[in-house]
């Protein structure tokens, strides 16, 4: 049974690079898994202001260096393309971490690795990445984590301190997904309309979109109630109003995604809710309108 497990991140997105840096720091075994084994630094300019320099321990995706954890810090659009390229390497034994925005991915993963171990994770910290290889960490986060399917306990005791040290700080939930569908509900409403209106977070506090912040809320706590996971619109909307406040001055990453003509991740989100919705026969009007918008966007960028 492994000590010090190994860990794998998947790709060098914000969060990814940001999961190296502190691996790196706390001088943990890891591996940065890129689509090319290549040398590069980064630096990171931590929440105090502070730079730091690393140089990264990469490998070639294609090649890995033996893992026990392998966590995937990716888009959940990405999440299944990359397990089935990884597939030949995951034993049934390696631990899988999913950290995204969204929901629908853990269905996925749990049909193509049903033996495997796995985590859901989902975390506030904000890290921006202006070049390829700057980070900033524009704020301190909280991360929620639960496990969805537990490994033997002296894996999980090894894992699970492991994971709590990297963005802290961390809670462990026995029932992770209504801290998932609380995240959801924030993306939910900050995503696609700073997407839609082309706003920085913040502008979403002004009066014009505050029906709209209360509709989407209204839809989702139907949504996640019916679900099993009762919540009231008021706590979803003060959700989303924190958090707006808290990166008043950040674009999304939805925003982002559509600036510069990227597929968005409205299916795990919105698209969510809808299926959902369908399922337990709720309407929900507004989420809808929200996908269909998100949807043209993203075809514009293909005309
Ligand atoms: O996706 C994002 O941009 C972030 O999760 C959040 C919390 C909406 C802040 O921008």
């Amino acid at each position: 049974m492994p000590t010090k497990p190994k860990i794998g991140i998947v790709g060098k997105g914000a969060i990814g690079s940001l999961l190296s840096f502190k691996c790196a720091t706390l001088k943990l075994n890891y591996q940065l898994l890129l689509r090319t084994k290549q040398d590069f630094c980064f630096q990171v300019q931590d929440i105090t202001g502070q730079q730091h320099k690393i140089t990264p321990a990469v490998s070639d995706i294609h090649h890995p260096k033996s893992f026990d954890v392998l966590i995937l810090p990716v888009k959940a659009y990405q999440v299944m393309p990359i397990l089935l390229q990884m597939k030949p390497f995951i034993q049934s034994h390696h631990v899988l971490v999913l950290l995204h925005n969204g929901m629908g991915t853990i269905e996925q993963v749990r049909a193509m690795f049903p033996n495997n171990s796995l985590v859901a994770a989902t975390t506030s910290y904000g890290a921006f990445k202006p070049s390829d290889q700057r980070i900033t960490e524009t704020g301190l986060g909280e991360t929620h984590f639960g496990w969805i399917k537990k490994p033997n306990t002296s894996l999980q005791n090894s894992i699970t301190p492991i994971l709590s040290s990297l963005l802290p700080p961390s809670t462990w939930h026995k029932d992770i997904t209504l801290a998932l569908w609380k995240k959801l509900a924030i993306n939910g409403v900050v995503n696609p309309l700073t997407a839609i209106h082309n706003i920085k977070n913040g502008q979403l506090s002004d009066i014009g979109y505050q029906k709209d912040i209360a509709e989407i809320c209204a839809e989702i706590a139907q949504v996640m109630s019916k679900a099993g996971y009762p919540v009231t619109t008021l706590e979803l909307i003060n959700n989303v109003l924190n958090v707006i406040n808290a990166t008043a001055n950040n674009y999304s990453s939805m925003h982002q995604d559509i600036a510069f003509m990227r597929k968005t991740e409205i299916e795990y989100i919105n698209g969510y809710v809808l299926k959902m919705a369908t399922k337990l026969k709720i309407k929900t009007p507004t989420n809808h309108f929200l996908v269909e918008q998100i949807r043209r966007l993203e075809t514009k960028k293909d005309a």
